[in-house]
């Protein structure tokens, strides 16, 4: 089979088809998946996410090594890291610094997707537009005019409009802090964040509709990122489960760590029981609790 963009997205989808956290039977995300073309997201020269023998990232040159490049955008488990400190380190070479931006990993986006479930008509706000990807494939599924999208950083927010434009998509996508919502466009059917947060910022809520759906990463004292699935009750609290286990960037303003028991946790919390853990927000903060717990 010829190396070309179509066939390493059809053999990245089926790969994805026979997995348990891949489409699981969702057919509109598998005939967006298949759409939109990853590979126009992708910047030329990006970083693989693991350290290489000399403890810097490698850089991936679409120039310089086409295939390789190729190859490694449709890899079902592999982010590709953007921007590495905020912009201060260029993509000439291999490097080391603290990721902050990075097209997610085909998996880490239909896992999102998957459970964020919008349907066409639902009015998205996504936060963390980065190369602009997840943003057209929800524009694939709701309508572009229902998305927006927002990105802190100025140059990537660009970036991302440019090769959204391109493909004739024209979703709302702004610069600006995503932990502020964008309230001339709310309420939301869906708020999508793909930066994680160790609290749900309060405007998130107050833009959701009643019945509505959030999906964000959450820090825990695990170790790792979990995926939280809230749903709107109408009266200004929502409430809902951790999904899945995933590990995203964290939003600009909340890169400083806190102690958990500040952030809802329940002191005696273990690894094994996040699926047993419910979570509420609402105007007093967030809480979690056991599930069996009064
Ligand atoms: C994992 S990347 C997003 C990947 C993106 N969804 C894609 O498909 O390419 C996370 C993004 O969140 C952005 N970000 C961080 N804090 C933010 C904030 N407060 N508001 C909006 N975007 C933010 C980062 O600049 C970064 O581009």
């Amino acid at each position: 089979m010829p190396l070309t963009a179509e066939n390493l997205r059809v053999r990245c989808a089926e790969e994805m088809s026979h997995h348990p956290r891949g489409f699981n039977g969702c057919g509109w995300l598998r005939d967006a998946f298949l759409t939109v073309p990853r590979e126009h997201f992708v910047p030329d020269r990006v970083w693989w996410p693991a350290r290489g023998e000399d403890g810097r990232y490698r850089l991936y040159d679409r120039v310089r090594q086409p295939r390789a490049w190729l190859k490694a955008v449709y890899l079902p488990g592999v982010p590709l890291i953007t921007q590495i400190d905020d912009g201060s380190v260029a993509p000439t070479g291999p490097a080391d610094g603290a990721f902050t931006s990075s097209i997610s990993a085909p998996g880490a986006v239909v896992e999102l997707l998957r459970h964020l479930a919008p349907e066409p008509g639902h009015t998205v706000l996504e936060i963390g537009t980065g190369t602009g990807y997840t943003t057209a494939l929800l524009a694939h599924r709701a309508g572009a005019d229902h998305v927006t999208t927002l990105e802190i950083d100025a140059r990537l927010a660009h970036h991302a409009r440019t090769r959204l434009h391109a493909l004739g998509l024209r979703p709302h996508a702004i610069t600006g802090d995503g932990e502020h919502g964008h309230p001339p466009r709310a309420p939301y059917d869906r708020i999508l964040a793909t930066a994680s947060v160790r609290t749900v910022p309060p405007a998130w809520l107050d833009q959701l509709r009643p019945g509505g759906l959030l999906l964000a990463p959450l820090d825990t004292p695990f170790g790792h990122d979990l995926l939280l699935r809230l749903e709107a009750d109408g009266v200004g609290q929502a409430h809902g489960r951790f999904v899945a286990p995933v590990e995203f960037m964290r939003t600009r303003a909340q890169r400083t760590p806190r102690p958990y028991a500040d952030l809802g946790w329940p002191p005696d919390v273990t690894r094994d029981q996040w699926q047993h853990l419910h979570v509420t927000v609402g105007p007093a903060g967030q809480r979690i609790r056991h599930a069996l717990a009064p």
